[in-house]
């Protein structure tokens, strides 16, 4: 059965710091709906640890972020795009203040710590669970705004677009949403004047992933079904340090510790192994950290590496990063006197749906911010800690131009329902269970930290194959928000593995022994629908 349609003013996909922010920054003047999957604290925005980068430190200056920011990416960063996220990180870092973010301080001043590829101690950070902190403020100042309507559960299927309109045009108009109910499986239209897609990454395409659950590309997948151009998405961060434990298996070991002098070492000799990779050793950008692991775990025959902070004071350990202390000890290990098996997960986005600086996206009403959009700041690879920063500074600028050109946004037309009437209920659950399984286990096989022709190719095939048994499955049977998950875990794959195989070079995250070389122009790898 249908649910009654809902329509607002702008309606934001996702809950996290792009999506509260931007709503946040519209509600003044206008009404803003917010649909999040689970409950409004489930993306991985409340994950964040290490913190947000802001350039506050004296002797630091925006020349040397925007730098280190451009060193990282291997220079498929859009200069002006960084330049407009680094500059606006301390009105950011201000507002989020304002809003009672209890950001650790040390004699009276912010106190900042130190992440891989910064040349400066530039993070500010609450504790180790910044997220947890960032998250909490936006969501109660959004819960204490009356024109803010926060929808739990709601899980968007599809954007409703020109072709759902009464009278069908091909204009590429973005209406508003599809949106299943995950507890009355009721699909509801919402409708809107500007739709924001905040949906963050699609990480759960990956075996082992530190991102949360309901990473799985919604948004992206939904944007390039509607036509909107998705760029750049080979370029799959990995994070070097995750937990390596069989029962908890994508608990993040924040940078920040490499940062306050933890090193990296081989777990039988205890060698320090990162010198010998790069000279910024445990501070290198996070793809050369990750590679080095790798490489030393394949080559050794390892599960795991050993990350130890044990040298420093114990005190100073349980101070700085208490969340991860008390979290290690339930599993049998103290930080502050033993080192702690560690592998490499993937941990971020770096592609989606092409923006340009006002979170525009290709289709007319249609916005897109945080992790969910290739914006150009990251370019080949993420300075760490600059995403949540990308979230405040986009969730703003799409705000500003939708308050901007209200009066030229059209009032969406008549919308036709969901049409449910030629579908049953699934009589085999199991077949999502195991596509879901496969495109993980694959993905992380054949499209991991090293890649090859041949294994992209193994994957690709694999891709076409499930894809016909999706669609199938998609077409004959009522929409659940595991089937919605599925096709867009496939479909966030199938762009994934599209672009490894058009990249001839490796440059960044993205790594081809048949393409080692780096190719004398950077060029973004755009997908056009
Ligand atoms: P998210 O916070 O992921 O929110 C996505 C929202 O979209 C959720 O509300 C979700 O329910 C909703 N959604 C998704 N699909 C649908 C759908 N189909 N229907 C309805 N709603 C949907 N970055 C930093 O800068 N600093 C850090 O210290 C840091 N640490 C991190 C630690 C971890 C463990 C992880 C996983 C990431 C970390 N990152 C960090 C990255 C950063 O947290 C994310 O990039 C950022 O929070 C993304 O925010 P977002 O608003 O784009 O999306
Ligand atoms: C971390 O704390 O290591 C994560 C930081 C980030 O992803 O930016």
């Amino acid at each position: 059965m249908a649910g009654t349609p809902h329509h607002s003013d702008v309606l934001i996909i996702g809950s996290g710091a792009a999506g509260l922010t931007a709503a946040l920054n519209l509600a003044d003047r206008f009404r803003v709906t917010v649909i999040a999957k689970g409950q409004m604290n489930e993306g991985s925005t409340a994950w964040a640890q290490g913190g947000i980068a802001a350039v506050l430190e004296p002797g630091d200056t925006f020349e040397s972020h925007i730098e280190d920011t451009m060193i990282a990416g291997a220079g498929l960063n859009d200069r002006e795009v960084v330049e407009m996220v680094v500059g606006g990180a301390p009105a950011a870092i201000e507002r989020l203040i304002e809003l009672g973010v209890p950001f650790n301080k040390e004699a009276g001043a912010l106190h900042l710590t130190r992440e891989g590829g910064h040349s400066h101690r530039r993070i500010v950070h609450v504790a180790d669970a910044t997220g947890w902190a960032v998250q909490e403020a936006l969501l109660n100042a959004a819960l204490a705004h009356r024109n803010i309507t926060l929808v739990p559960d709601m899980v968007a299927i599809d954007l409703a677009t020109s072709r759902h309109e009464q009278r069908y045009s091909g204009a590429g108009n973005v209406w508003g949403v599809y949106a299943v109910n995950k507890e009355t499986s009721r699909v509801t239209l919402f409708t809107a004047r500007a739709t924001v897609l905040a949906t963050g990454g699609a990480g759960r395409a990956y075996l082992f992933s530190t991102a949360p659950r309901g990473a799985t590309g919604d948004g992206i997948a939904m944007a390039w079904r509607a036509g909107a151009r998705v760029a750049n998405m080979e370029m799959m961060q990995f994070h070097p340090t995750c937990l390596y434990n069989l029962e908890v298996k994508n608990f993040l070991i924040t940078e920040a510790v490499r940062g306050e002098g933890g090193h990296l070492l081989l777990p039988d000799s205890g060698y320090r192994f990162m010198p010998d990779f790069d000279e910024r050793a445990e501070l290198a950008p996070r793809d050369i950290v990750a590679r080095a692991i790798d490489h030393e775990i394949k080559r050794l025959g390892l599960d795991y590496v050993h990350l130890d902070i044990s040298h420093r004071d114990p005190e100073f350990v349980k101070g700085h990063f208490p969340n991860i202390y008390e979290k290690l000890l339930t599993l049998g290990i103290d930080m502050t006197k033993e080192p702690i098996p560690v592998v490499p997960a993937q941990h971020y986005t770096c592609g989606g749906v092409v923006v340009d600086r006002d979170g525009r996206t290709d289709l007319p009403g249609l916005y897109a911010a945080g992790e969910v959009t290739q914006s150009g700041l990251h370019g080949a690879n993420r300075l760490a800690s600059n995403s949540l920063l990308e979230c405040f500074v986009y969730g703003d600028a799409v705000a500003n131009h939708i308050a901007g050109c209200w009066d030229d946004l059209p009032e969406p037309p008549a919308i036709r329902p969901w049409d449910e009437s030629r579908v049953t209920d699934s009589d085999e659950e199991v077949v999502i269970k195991q596509n879901w399984t496969e495109i993980r286990r694959f993905m992380w096989n054949y499209v991991g930290i090293v890649r090859t022709t041949k294994r992209l190719e193994r994957a690709a095939h694999r891709i076409k194959m499930l894809g016909d048994e999706i669609s199938d499955y998609y077409g004959h049977f009522r929409v659940t928000p595991d089937l919605v998950e599925l096709r867009n875990l496939h479909q966030a794959a199938e762009l994934i593995v599209r672009s490894a195989l058009a990249r001839h070079e490796s440059r960044g995250l993205h790594f081809n022994l048949d393409y080692p070389a780096l190719a004398d122009e950077a060029l973004d790898t755009v997908l056009v629908p």
